[in-house]
């Protein structure tokens, strides 16, 4: 007589959990990056996962005095430049600083959080598409502020600079945060020069 029941029971539980899954908790965290808008990242996971690697890797990064992710490239960034800006970042990222690090990850035993953050990266880049003539109508701006990161990075040693980038994933995160909307209720938008880290100069090998 038991068993018919839990047989009743079980489509009931996984309708529950189906629910569950998709509760509040998760539906309504995304990013909007100007006209970009990317669902089902949950910000948290990657600051766990930088986070877990964080110390290695700083402290793998010799160079003090330079920041490449400086606030010439992020900060006062408009919601406008911020699709162009962030896929341009994450790109870069991806095919050059993730790429070139992931010896090294495995090297460090950090490969997991190595493999979440760099899955994130990708899902976010997949899914952030503008509409190519918003896309054109910032992309100068936003292309100036890309091109300084990237002639930082490239001035350096490459393989400082990989580390040193990999370091800075924080301020990246930081940035990013701003663009990051829990629920519908609170939209934040991005505030300009009130940063906690790093974009106005204070962390690790700030230098301005
Ligand atoms: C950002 O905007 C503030 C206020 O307008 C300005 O003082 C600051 O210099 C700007 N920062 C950059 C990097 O342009």
């Amino acid at each position: 007589m038991g068993s018919p029941v839990r047989m009743a029971a079980l489509p009931c539980l996984s309708l529950i959990l189906l629910f569950w899954s998709q509760g509040p908790g998760v539906r309504g965290q995304e990013f909007q990056f100007g006209p970009c808008q990317v669902e089902g990242v949950v910000l948290q996971e990657l600051w766990e996962a930088f986070q877990a690697m964080k110390d290695i890797v700083q402290a793998q990064d010799s160079i003090t005095g330079v920041q490449l992710l400086r606030k010439e490239v992020l900060q006062n960034a408009s919601e406008a430049e911020s699709c162009y800006l962030i896929h341009a970042l994450l790109e870069f990222y991806l095919n050059t600083v993730f790429k070139n690090y992931r010896d090294k990850a495995v090297e460090f035993r950090i490969l997991k959080s190595f493999s979440t953050l760099a899955n994130n990266f990708i899902v976010i880049v997949s899914k952030l598409q503008p509409s190519e003539k918003e896309m054109f109508s910032i992309s100068e701006s936003a292309h100036r502020r890309f091109l300084l990161f990237q002639r930082a990075f490239k001035q350096l040693d490459r393989e400082a600079a990989v580390t040193k980038a990999f370091g800075e994933v924080d301020i990246l995160l930081t940035w990013m945060e701003n663009f990051y909307q829990m629920g519908h209720g609170a939209r934040e938008f991005p505030t300009p020069g009130n940063n906690r880290r790093s974009i106005t100069g204070s962390g690790h090998g700030a230098g301005d």
